[in-house]
């Protein structure tokens, strides 16, 4: 119930105030505040009417996603037909089924309300980036948790981006960099219009200081972020940067597409205080089963006459036919999407006593 949840002196008031508590060492710590937060991120009410200015995730089919910010006048075109934005804001629910006007209305599509795992399904792609498989495992093996402060590079596409927003809502902060000044305006203009900018720094700045040795790193300070996640080429040269910005006991993943790479990253993690180095290949077998009618198992093999007689019946054709019925039907599912398989998700080894938390 979010009134109740928003009355003065409840846990979200104060969080929103900022306010100073004693943690659990008895020690004195802030909890700073935050501009206005929505409850959830790209998820609003699912009895929401359709506005102008929503994005709107386009369900064409099962692999085919795009999406549109709801605008008066505007028409979106596929295959389908022609669908006028005017036919569902103010209308249609998210969810709904909309008709094109042309084809005597044969053509439809859904307008689906965003989540991060259909965003990254939609968004325009300007790099390789992390689908939902990889995404949760990655957010699982980093322990995220609502309020927490979160680092990321690169931002690329902000798919990752985006599922680590939805974790850390309503409080935390994602601080992402991006190298390439381009991207991370793209980024920081889509976040704003996705409504989810206060949840997100974008950095323009390289993390590896490959150009300048002093250069590199994130500019948040030392022992500043709760996680920190890195999907970078070279990312054994954020490391030392990392080990500088992570708290104590916290922990690092890096997502890489090969494992000489995850060695390198490893030897560099060891070299920097991490420990309790794991490496993780996620997969996913999903299977589509579907019914399907099979033809009549042989019965020319081996008849038994009589007892201890049997009959032999060509062995070439049996084989045919075994291979010709062997038809087990199963199709791999859509979103099962992986680029990069190995995880390592170490945690900075303590090294003294814990003197800041985040209260959740
Ligand atoms: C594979 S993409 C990241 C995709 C992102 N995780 C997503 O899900 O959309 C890698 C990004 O890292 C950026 N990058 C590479 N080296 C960097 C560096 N040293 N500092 C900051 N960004 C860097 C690249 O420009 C690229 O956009």
């Amino acid at each position: 119930n979010v009134d109740q949840r928003c009355q003065p002196g409840s846990h979200t008031e104060l969080f929103r105030a900022g306010h100073s508590a004693a943690d659990n060492d008895g020690q004195q710590v802030h909890v700073y505040p935050s501009s206005a937060f929505p409850l959830h991120v790209l998820e609003r009410s699912k009895h929401e009417l359709i506005q102008e200015g929503s994005l709107v995730v386009i369900f064409e089919s099962f692999d085919n996603l795009s999406f549109v910010y709801a605008k008066k006048g505007d028409v979106y075109h596929n295959k389908n037909g022609d669908f006028y934005h005017d036919d569902f804001i103010d209308k249609l629910r998210f969810g709904s089924k909309l008709r094109a006007r042309n084809h005597q209305g044969y053509g439809f599509v859904f307008l689906l309300r965003p989540t991060s795992e259909l965003w990254a399904r939609s968004l325009p792609h300007r790099t390789q980036i992390v689908y939902e498989l990889d995404s949760s495992t990655v957010i699982f093996q980093l322990n995220l948790k609502p309020n927490m402060v979160v680092l990321e590079s690169g931002t690329g596409s902000g798919a990752m981006s985006t599922a680590i927003m939805r974790t850390i809502a309503p409080y935390g902060m994602l601080h992402t960099y991006e190298f390439n000044g381009m991207r991370a305006e793209a980024a920081r203009v889509e976040f704003e219009r996705n409504k989810i900018s206060h949840l997100v720094t974008v950095h323009h700045r390289d993390v590896c200081g490959k150009e300048c040795a002093d250069d590199g790193g994130f500019d948040v300070g030392g022992q500043a972020a709760d996680a920190i996640f890195l999907d970078l080429p070279e990312p054994w040269l954020a490391v030392p940067h990392a080990a500088f910005a992570i708290k104590p006991n916290c922990r690092l993943c890096s997502y890489s597409p090969c494992v000489e790479q995850a060695q390198r990253c490893i030897a560099a993690l060891s070299e920097c205080g991490f420990h309790s180095i794991k490496t993780i290949e996620v997969r996913l077998r999903e299977n589509y089963v579907d019914e399907v009618e099979l033809e009549m198992p042989p019965t020319n093999r081996v008849v038994r006459v009589k007892k201890d007689e049997c009959k032999l019946v060509d062995e070439e054709e049996y084989d045919r036919t075994i291979q010709r019925n062997d038809r087990i039907f199963r199709k791999q599912m859509m979103g099962a999407r992986s680029n990069k398989i190995y995880q390592l998700c170490p945690r900075l080894r303590q090294k003294k006593k814990l003197t800041r938390k985040i209260i959740l």
